[in-house]
């Protein structure tokens, strides 16, 4: 297990998702007091607090290694070192490692190597991961601290296709501010990403129209409740998000993560769906009220965004296999 109690300064790899840099700069600033510069921390303390943090992917053990051969990094005690310190930290089953030229002889000797100082078996879906990349002069290792990354939330017992990378969730929360007198929404709320990851307000809604989607968010609001102190009491609604059976100007804070209309809905659906969804949000909204949306049907989006609302901030955010963009839109005073 993690061995929260020991102290060292060390160099590390802050991973976020692309775009997204700045809101983990932040969170450490804000909880830990540091500053990340290029995505690297130079971290004393407990290792606890960076396991913590909301908007990063992963946290990295990071060497870099001059030389132009990647045995450079075989002849160093560094690389022992940082696996050992892993190691201690977290529970692991196997090995895996990315890195250019794979099955290069020199290579498969630092493959042998880690073998040796882990006793771990190489296998393709190792949970300790060994990132190997070079640079103009020499060779960056980056060891993942955790077998999970932070990303893959305690909190999520039932997944669905389409389902919200929870940092980016954690930032679009964070977009909005919450407070503790807030009354919050979360519309198109699927298995319940953005709910779970909402720790302050006075009351939160959730709403979707399909039963599935709510049964998954029950189940994660559940698990994620069993492990905080304090809980924003939750209810969840099947309903059309753009037709709701709330009181206008009832709502402080809007969240959504739209259909992107490719693994969930369809652009057809959204043409209709985007302006009713903004319509009844906006007369939901309280005056000033704050809403974050994604979607990666962003001509759209835009085209459905009417004078009711200001558009504050929007960012692009790179994943795997799709760059969509996050929005913050502030209801205009009436
Ligand atoms: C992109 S998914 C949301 C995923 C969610 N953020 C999560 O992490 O699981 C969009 C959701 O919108 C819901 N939806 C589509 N049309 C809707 C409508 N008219 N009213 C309410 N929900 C709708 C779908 O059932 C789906 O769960």
């Amino acid at each position: 297990m993690l061995k929260t109690g020991d102290e060292w300064t060390l160099l590390f790899e802050i991973e976020t998702l692309r775009g997204l840099e700045e809101f983990a700069a932040s969170e450490l600033k804000q909880t830990i007091g540091i500053k990340m510069a290029r995505n690297r921390v130079d971290y004393r303390g407990r290792l606890a607090p960076l396991l913590s943090l909301r908007t990063a992917v992963a946290v990295h053990r990071y060497e870099r290694f001059e030389g132009s051969r990647p045995t450079v990094i075989l002849g160093d005690q560094r690389l022992r070192e940082m696996l050992k310190f892993v190691t201690s930290a977290d529970k692991f089953t196997g090995f895996r490692i990315s890195s250019p030229g794979k099955d290069s002889a020199a290579l498969r000797r630092v493959r042998d190597s880690v073998a040796a100082s882990t006793g771990l078996p190489e296998h393709p879906e190792g949970d300790l991961l060994v990132r190997i990349r070079r640079d103009h002069t020499g060779w960056e290792v980056l060891v993942r601290v955790t077998a999970r990354s932070l990303s893959t939330r305690p909190w999520r017992v039932a997944d669905m296709p389409g389902a919200l990378h929870a940092t980016m969730a954690a930032v679009m929360v964070d977009l909005t501010a919450p407070r503790r007198t807030d009354r919050i929404l979360n519309l198109c709320c699927g298995s319940g990403t953005l709910l779970a990851e909402t720790r302050h307000g006075k009351h939160l809604i959730g709403v979707d129209n399909a039963d599935p989607a709510l049964q998954a968010a029950r189940a994660n609001l559940a698990a994620a409740n069993r492990t905080r102190k304090d809980t924003v009491p939750t209810s969840l609604l099947r309903a059309d998000a753009g037709k709701l059976p709330l009181t206008a100007q009832s709502i402080d804070v809007l969240l959504s993560d739209l259909p992107y209309g490719h693994t969930i809905g369809n652009h057809q659906d959204n043409r209709s769906l985007y302006p009713a969804i903004l319509s009844e949000a906006a007369r939901l909204a309280s005056p000033g009220a704050r809403f974050a949306a994604c979607t990666q049907d962003m001509r759209l989006f835009e085209a459905s965004i009417t004078s009711d609302w200001h558009l504050e901030k929007q960012l692009r955010v790179h994943q795997r296999r799709a760059i969509p963009a996050i929005y913050l839109l502030r209801r205009t005073l009436t």
